[in-house]
């Protein structure tokens, strides 16, 4: 049975070592980050391929660069919740007892910000810019004086992260792969799984070790071993604390 209960009775049995924690938008949503699908998602209201593709960025970088200010100035007045803090205190006192990557779909930097270490970024972060001839990489917290900002070398900056069409970071993703693969325990919290290679993580998990958290139906509930759907900031820190619980 898919409940809370019986998903930390396992974990409390099986002790598990090698976590992995794979999140999407909706472990942001009780922060108040918008998500990208269902009802109230990004992508209802805004076309991606008017936003979120190279070519729109060549076509139009200031109408670009005002959905991305707009986008970083509500994930500002963000702050971590309840499942980002335990996901990060979990990390920390596994630290000589297990170990714990943290793999996520996210730009909002919510994660590092509630003190998560070991985290790897797949479609990178809208708090860093790099310059379109990809020469400068490089952190821009505040809102830029102009729109769209200009690298010192001349060509244009843009957001720091992945775009529809374009590849993921690779060494971040062989990490996230490398470590997806020795899971012993692979939670998915708040993530659609629509959008691959990302969501393809999953499937180099070992069998039997997928615990998937989200209010919604998911693909990975099919083969999750639980399937819990309830919040993150309700599903999360019972389950990390009984993963701290069974290693100490
Ligand atoms: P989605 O918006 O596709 O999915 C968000 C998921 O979060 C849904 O399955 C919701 O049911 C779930 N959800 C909502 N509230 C929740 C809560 N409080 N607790 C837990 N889950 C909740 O977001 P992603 O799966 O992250 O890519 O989307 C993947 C990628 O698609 C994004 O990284 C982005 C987007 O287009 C790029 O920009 C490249």
């Amino acid at each position: 049975m898919n409940t809370l209960d019986n998903a930390i009775r396992w974990i409390l049995e099986t002790r598990p070592r090698r976590i992995v924690a794979f999140t999407g938008a909706g472990v942001s949503a009780e922060s108040g980050v918008p998500t990208f699908r269902g009802a109230t998602g990004l992508w209802k209201e805004y076309r991606a391929e008017d936003l979120a593709t190279p070519e729109a960025f060549r076509r139009d970088p200031r109408l670009v660069w005002e959905w991305y200010e707009w986008r970083r100035s509500k994930i500002r007045e963000a702050e971590p919740n309840a499942a980002h803090h335990a996901l990060a205190a979990a990390e920390i006192a596994l630290e000589s007892r297990g170990r714990f990557d943290l793999v996520t779909q996210n730009v909002d930097g919510l994660h590092v910000r509630a003190g998560s270490r070991r985290v790897h970024e797949l479609h990178g972060n809208i708090f860093r810019v790099r310059c379109a001839a990809n020469r400068h990489r490089f952190d821009m917290l505040e809102p830029p004086g102009e729109i769209p900002p200009v690298c010192d070398c001349g060509s244009l900056l843009r957001p720091d992260v992945v775009w529809f069409g374009e590849a993921l970071p690779s060494e971040t993703f062989s990490q996230a792969a490398e470590a997806s693969s020795g899971a012993d325990l692979f939670l998915v919290i708040g993530t659609s799984g629509a959008v691959y290679p990302a969501a393809g993580l999953a499937q180099l998990a070992p069998r039997g070790t997928i615990v998937d958290i989200n209010p919604d139906e998911t693909p990975f509930g099919r083969v999750a071993r639980f399937a819990l759907r309830d919040t993150a900031a309700a599903a999360v820190p019972p389950i990390v604390q009984a993963v701290v619980e069974a290693l100490s």
